[in-house]
């Protein structure tokens, strides 16, 4: 059914609608971001479904959503469990990032388990794909590959087939002849993803999208895909390192925030189940390094935090920090001077997260201190030993959450002691064969530390 638009134009990045040209999106603040288009108004160009009744809450059978195993256990975790039945999964993450490798990998497992999954590809050949299954080892017969970019094609393919999972890869290639505008666009992204969604709905069918990441970090375009689909992962994860990182950032089947962590190798992507080991296998005990434990989703990792503070050449110091928050770590470096009388005034200061991670949470806040304090002085930090806490701005340690998750896991990867906020310590059950010690404020840590 061809619906009637009116022509308009669009913001590209939010979806906010103008009439007339504008440089700069009141809505989302992006510049240069609007296109004319043909704008469907709400509600053309879906059918009402006939013959909806509402049901009772009591009588909706659930046993239709148990889940789906993708056999990659972080892949299952971060999902919240494994795969819903129709469900509608983005996966997005940079260019050259893995995202095609990761779900390739997935399909093989579930292809095997569960029977038929095609993959669809806009973007490459199905000679490109065979070439990279051939890399992973891929062998089931049960993966059906479609080169193909129109998505009632795609759909239709589709309905044919008894599917236990399809996969478009990726969204911003693919177009719907109901929507004119040039794929990619934000029009043609909803619309294309609304004919995915009623697909995966009335067949139980579970649909994966790839999404691409602009260098802002929201997908490109479509963050109006966000609200329409069931689960968001980003797959994020420095080039420069093997690691890769898979997070829910959005899923309405499980806890959000949950990571899975990855390597990319020769053979594909392998999964890291303890990363704790393998963000710390090349700590050594020098001055500025500070380990925390840190809380991702259900889950506590142990990273390592470094700091170098080394006097200035310049008039105006440098500070590069690199992941973790910026303005927070620039006030850690203010609360330091001010009230742990530190100054750091005339240092260049640079702080690090190995292994590509990233921390923004501010129970990391006491690490990225004692990790600056001890490169400024120029003295290791005591071995084995893990330290969290929120720093408040007249430098008092705040209780954090998720304390006997973060202990554990440092008790677990053979760490001899841990410093912790006092609100917390007085709370705790167990020391799980840490020597923990609580400070109330940054000067307590300051003592702790030197010596
Ligand atoms: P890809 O899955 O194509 O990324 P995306 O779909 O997110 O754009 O991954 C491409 C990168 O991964 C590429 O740089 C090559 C690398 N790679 C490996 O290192 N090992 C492998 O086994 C495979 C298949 C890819
Ligand atoms: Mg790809």
């Amino acid at each position: 059914m061809k619906t009637k638009g009116k022509k308009a134009f669009q913001c590209q990045s939010c979806g906010y609608i103008s009439p007339k040209w504008i440089g700069k999106c009141p809505d989302c603040g992006e510049w240069n971001s609007f296109v004319e288009d043909t704008i469907l108004s709400e509600g053309l160009g879906r059918k009402s479904s006939e013959g909806t009744k509402p049901l009772s809450i009591k009588s909706i059978d659930i046993s239709l959503s148990d889940r789906l195993s993708t056999g990659i256990e972080e892949l299952n975790r971060v999902l919240g469990g494994g795969i819903v039945r129709g469900s509608l999964i983005l996966i997005g993450g940079d260019p050259g990032i893995g995202k095609s490798t990761l779900l390739l990998q997935a399909s093989e497992n579930i292809a095997k388990k569960y029977g038929k999954v095609l993959y669809v590809s806009g973007e490459e050949s199905l000679m490109q794909i065979k070439l990279r299954a051939e890399r992973l080892q891929i062998t089931s017969e049960n993966i059906l590959l479609l080169s193909e970019t129109l998505v009632e094609r795609i759909i239709g393919c589709a309905q044919e087939e008894e599917l236990s999972a399809l996969i478009v890869d990726s969204i911003q290639t693919v177009y719907t002849e109901e929507a004119v505008s040039a794929p990619g666009s934000v029009s043609q992204i909803r619309e294309s993803a609304t004919k995915f969604m009623n697909f995966a709905k009335s067949r139980n069918v579970p649909l994966f999208l790839i999404g691409h990441v602009t260098k802002e970090g929201a997908i490109a375009g479509p963050r109006v895909l966000e609200h329409l689909v069931d689960t968001v992962l980003y797959f994020e994860g420095d080039r420069g390192y093997a690691y890769r990182i898979l997070r829910s950032v959005k899923n309405r089947f499980g806890p959000t925030n949950e990571i899975g962590v990855f390597e990319m190798t020769g053979k594909g992507l392998s999964e890291v189940s303890n990363p704790s080991l393998i963000f710390l296998s090349e700590h050594s005990p020098t001055s500025g390094s500070a380990i925390t434990s840190t809380v991702e989703g259900t889950r506590a990792i142990l990273a390592e935090i470094q700091a170098l503070v080394s006097p200035s050449n310049f008039g105006m110091p440098r500070r590069n920090f690199i992941g973790v928050d910026y303005q927070r770590v620039n006030l850690l470096t203010a609360v330091l001077e001010k009230r742990g009388r530190v100054n750091l005034a005339g240092a260049d200061i640079f702080v690090n997260v190995v292994g590509g991670l990233k921390i923004l949470e501010p129970a990391s806040d006491l690490a990225v201190i004692s990790a600056i304090v001890s490169s400024f002085r120029d003295t290791p930090l005591p071995e084995s030993m893990i330290i969290v806490g929120e720093v408040g701005l007249s430098g008092e340690v705040r209780a954090i959450s998720q304390v006997e998750l973060r202990l554990k896991e440092a008790s677990r990867i053979g760490m001899k002691g841990a410093i912790i906020p006092k609100g917390n310590l007085e709370r705790l059950k167990d020391s799980f064969n840490l020597k923990i010690r609580g400070v109330r404020s940054i000067n307590e840590l300051l003592e702790i530390i030197s010596y």
